[in-house]
């Protein structure tokens, strides 16, 4: 495969369960052109230093446009008028400074230690939950039987969601959960459906802002809608909501399940965490670096920039291949080993930079009690399938099912 091809390999589903290989081929050349004139970066060191280089744009999202529907009103009057709302008011992911780092400041002064840790026993309570209701069955699939119902429970709860209208969050996060994937977007019958679902939960959104505007709660939505924060107009307030239920969905769902996957393949690792369940920090750390749920990002390039012997002209799109730095061999040793002992251990699991992830502590939280408690209460758990069938994002990957006879619960 010629080198200016490979990203496309990347892409390809069927390279899905084992893509790194093709990362290793891409890391000879750490800033690869490919055919479509998109830049590929995948070594540790240039990823880094791109990620700190203010010439980089995270406004790389195409332009919102809604479908024609046939009613004169809405492809005339309305739907213009969102159209324009919504790309002047991207979720922040897309967004640059200095509008970007007034939106996070207001979600980080929200997303509070205090609040993240407030959520520990909730998490708990739902694993338990979760993994109670599998009583009685020799076979679970994980993803539908605990990764994906649980981010989705911590979010409305988080965001302060009524319970109510929970199965309507569920469903609405399943929608849009490649909304974030680059390779979605290309598809147009996907970008059709994807803003049908950002259109509803705005819609509701909307109205849940209104009522804790008059009912303040103590929960994140409340604390984000008070009006004392110039720059968060309502529609910022709700793109900014919706983000965050979409980029700690689908992420917290593949480090669960990724997780999962790869103690099973390590069956050592696994029995060491159900003995000491103090290794769980260490033993999430190696995954977000051995198998990430997020694998890269874009960019574009505001200028032209010089980085590891190429030029990336002006107005290129760039990739940000996360999942390839952190198997890069220059910065770890032996980096295709799963090894939760290694000491030094800067992976990209969660980005760097401006960008960096907003819900690292909570997700790390929900892996933690969510694995251990995997690991202690599966009494002999294995592997229907290796490998297992893979979603066909390439960005955030991870498997469609993981089907796991469990021997019994404790
Ligand atoms: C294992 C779970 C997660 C992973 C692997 C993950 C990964 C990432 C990565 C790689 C980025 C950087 C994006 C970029 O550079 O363009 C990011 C950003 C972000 N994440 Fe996460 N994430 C996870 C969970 C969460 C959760 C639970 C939330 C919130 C509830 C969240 C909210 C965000 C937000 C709002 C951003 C954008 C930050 C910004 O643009 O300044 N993430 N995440």
């Amino acid at each position: 495969m010629p080198e200016d091809a490979l990203f496309a390999e990347v892409l390809d589903p069927g390279n899905r369960a084992d893509p790194y290989p093709i990362y290793a081929r891409l890391r000879r050349t750490p800033v690869a052109r490919q055919r479509d004139g998109a830049y590929v970066v995948s070594t540790h060191a240039a990823i880094r230093s791109l990620l700190f280089d203010p010439r980089l744009s995270s406004e790389d999202l195409p332009p919102s446009r809604r479908p024609r529907t046939g009613n004169p009103l809405k492809d005339w009057l309305l739907n213009p008028i969102r159209n324009r709302v919504a790309n002047a008011h991207r979720p922040l992911i897309f967004r640059d400074p200095p509008e970007h780092d007034t939106l996070r400041g207001f979600v980080m002064s929200e997303f509070t230690i205090a609040r993240v840790n407030g959520l520990h026993g909730r998490v708990a309570a739902l694993v338990d939950g979760l993994i109670e209701a599998c009583r009685g069955r020799d076979t679970v699939c994980l993803v539908d039987d605990l990764s994906y119902p649980l981010p989705v429970a911590v979010i409305c709860d988080l965001l302060g969601v009524p319970e109510q209208d929970e199965p309507q969050f569920h469903a609405w996060a399943t929608r849009l959960a490649t909304a974030l994937e680059p390779d979605a977007r290309r598809d147009e019958e996907a970008r059709r459906e994807t803003v049908a679902t950002f259109d509803a939960i705005a819609d509701y959104m909307r109205a849940l802002i209104r009522r804790k505007r008059r009912q303040p709660g103590d929960d994140m939505l409340s604390g984000l809608a008070r009006r004392d924060r110039p720059g968060m107009g309502e529609v910022d307030l709700i793109a900014t909501a919706v983000l965050l239920l979409v980029a700690g969905h689908e992420t917290t769902v593949n480090l669960i399940t990724n997780g999962m996957l790869t103690l099973l393949r390590h069956p050592d690792e696994l029995g060491r965490l159900r003995a000491d369940p103090e290794r769980a920090p260490q033993v999430i750390e190696e995954l977000l670096r051995y198998e990430p749920p997020v694998h890269f990002r874009t960019r574009k390039a505001l200028g032209d920039i010089a980085v590891a012997g190429t030029t990336i002209p002006k107005g290129a799109p760039i990739v940000l291949l996360f999942a390839a730095g952190n198997r890069d061999p220059e910065r770890f040793p032996e980096p295709d080993r799963f090894d939760p002992d290694r000491t030094d251990i800067q992976h990209f699991g969660f980005g760097g930079g401006l960008h960096y992830c907003v819900g690292a502590p909570l997700a790390r939280i929900e892996a933690e009690i969510a694995l251990v408690a995997l690991c202690r209460r599966l009494r002999d758990p294995r592997l229907l399938a290796d490998p297992p069938p893979y979603r066909p994002g390439a960005s955030l990957r991870g498997p469609e099912n993981l089907g796991i006879r469990i021997g019994g619960i404790l």
